[in-house]
């Protein structure tokens, strides 16, 4: 046991047996052993996560303004706060949105709803999203989003300068994300990705990130602020936005059911179709369920696959064995099935490594009832010198500093998906909390497994057709947070089209080039891949 577990261990058998004042005079000298200190911010930014974890440990107090958050920042501290959680655990409190739901009349939905009744929405919606076997009925469906990503990426290539980049290619992908998860959940493709995006597209989009950004300043500022400034009616505004697309396309999937009912047609479909069919939500929780699922499809998505693109971009070698793993399991650009990913486990690595370097939730959140906790994490809060035990207490889970932690991940800055691989040399031990990207538990993401299919489908399929540049001298990005972890700045990639290789990916042999385009930048990648596939064989 690490002397700092040994230490809270001490106050919180302590504190157990009610030894108040003894565990004051151990709580007093904060510096050495609870290293619980205040400082000015509420919920950490990523690389200030790691700097405060650096400078208290790896629990520490913020305060802002009226709330008071204990962070902890260690795999076996967030260990203790999730395996604790009660059966209806609670992220946060979001009064902002439960306003504005109050306001329109609206039902609460999953992240506002707490209790029995969350638990009641969270199990209507669970089925199709998160059994495997349901999830891969949407694999043509996916498939079919990715193909038209593909296009999009080709003209937007042959349309640059020099015929190879794309710029900003997380605006990209987030067209992507949008269009995957709603035609997963709409049952009806968008277009999002054709040259004329279609206005509720860009409509929600531009809501989608005016309601993340103004979020965090809404909460902060106080309530007469309301009239004045002009932040509170923007968030209100985002939210019309929001709700508004996606009840048209859910009105619009309603009357195509009536239809078919009138004309005794059988009603068959996929998401949206089991939730007004199945009866057990309102239309109003259906019409707050489809908006919040979207609004946590598309960022989450589309940014953990710029960070991959960008990584696997900069590390010719994984991105190598990555497309020889694709390219063994599906040989002449097959389109990946389900069942092909269990044989694709670099693929699973490169996604994982860039979700721990990259956690696009980079802190979460649980609010623990008074004595629903027990243990040194629950009851050190109690105890922070504050006269009176807190009737609840509000965790940040700091997850990026947990899997930034070179104790946890050797080379925590370097790209290395080899480290998830089984019985490769590269893997290490680490803590099965250090890297917990979708969270652990009954409220861990509920969109999990379709996001990590459209990854898998997008990413294979890239790969499968372009080999991937960083631009030349391009200076690195680093993240930043806007409620989610996303680039500081926009992601420019170049995109060389791969030469078609045969079947056995140890005996590589250039068979067919099927450039059906001529551009100046393609010959020379051709040809320098050609040479380096012949030195192999
Ligand atoms: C890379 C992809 C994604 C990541 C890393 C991610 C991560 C997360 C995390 C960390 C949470 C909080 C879990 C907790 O509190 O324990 C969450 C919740 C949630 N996610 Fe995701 N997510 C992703 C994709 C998606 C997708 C595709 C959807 C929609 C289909 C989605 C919908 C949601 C919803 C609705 C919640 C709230 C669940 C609840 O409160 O019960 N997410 N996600």
């Amino acid at each position: 046991m690490s002397l700092w577990n040994a230490t809270l261990a001490r106050i919180s058998s302590t504190l157990l047996s009610r030894d108040w004042t003894l565990a004051r005079r151990m709580l007093g000298s904060g510096a050495r052993c609870a290293r619980l200190r205040k400082s000015n911010i509420f919920y950490s930014l990523p690389p200030t996560q790691v700097e405060h974890k650096k400078l208290y440990g790896p629990i520490w107090r913020s305060r802002f303004g009226p709330f008071d958050v204990v962070n902890v920042a260690s795999p076996e501290l967030i260990s203790q706060v999730i395996r604790q959680e009660g059966r209806y655990p609670v992220r946060t409190e979001l009064p902002h949105w439960k306003e504005y739901r109050d306001m329109r009349g609206q039902a609460y939905g999953l992240h506002v709803d707490t209790g029995p009744q969350w638990h009641r929405i969270r199990s209507v919606l669970n089925p199709k999203m998160l059994k495997l076997a349901e999830v891969s009925a949407y694999a043509p469906v996916i498939h079919q989003v990715v193909g038209d990503l593909l296009q999009r990426i080709e003209s937007l290539r042959l349309r640059s300068q020099d015929h190879t980049t794309v710029p900003d290619l997380t605006a990209e992908l987030y067209k992507f994300g949008f269009e995957g998860i709603s035609s997963i959940l709409f049952e009806t493709r968008l277009g999002c990705l054709q040259e004329e995006i279609p206005k509720d597209t860009l409509k929600f989009i531009a809501a989608a990130n005016n309601m993340l950004t103004l979020s965090e300043t809404v909460l902060f500022l106080p309530l007469w602020t309301r009239n004045v400034l002009p932040f509170w009616k923007r968030f209100v505004q985002a939210w019309d936005d929001l709700v508004a697309v996606a009840q048209r396309l859910i009105d619009h999937k309603l009357a195509q059911m009536d239809a078919q009912v009138l004309a005794g047609k059988q009603v068959e479909g996929m998401y949206l179709t089991y939730l007004l069919s199945c009866d057990k939500l309102t239309l109003e929780e259906v019409y707050i369920s489809i908006t919040e699922l979207l609004l946590g499809g598309v960022d989450t998505t589309s940014n953990t696959l710029s960070w991959a693109l960008y990584q696997l971009a900069r590390d010719a070698a994984s991105q190598d064995r990555l497309y020889r793993e694709i390219m063994s399991v599906c040989p002449g650009r097959q389109q990946p099935r389900s069942e092909d990913l269990s044989r694709m486990p670099y693929l699973k690595a490169v996604i994982k490594e860039t979700l721990r370097m990259y956690p696009v939730v980079p802190g979460n959140g649980r609010l623990t009832v008074d004595n629903e906790v027990v243990g040194a994490v629950a009851l050190l809060p109690v105890c922070l010198l504050l006269p009176i035990p807190l009737p609840q207490t509000q965790f940040h889970l700091c997850h990026y500093a947990a899997s930034h932690d070179e104790g946890e991940f050797v080379d925590a800055e370097c790209f290395r998906p080899e480290r998830w691989l089984r019985g490769d040399p590269e893997s290490y031990q680490h803590h099965p909390y250090s890297s917990i990207p979708f969270g652990v538990g009954v409220r861990a993401c509920v969109g999990k497994r379709v996001a990590e299919l459209e990854m898998y489908f997008a990413l294979s399929r890239l790969m499968q057709h372009y080999e991937i540049q960083p631009e030349d001298g391009a200076p690195t990005t680093e993240p930043k947070t806007r409620t989610l972890l996303i680039p500081s700045k926009p992601i420019n990639l170049r995109f060389l089209p791969r030469v078609i290789l045969t079947r056995n990916p140890n005996r590589l042999r250039a068979c067919v080039i099927v450039h059906t385009f001529i551009c100046p930048a393609t010959p020379n990648a051709i040809t320098t891949r050609r040479l380096k596939y012949k030195n192999k064989l």
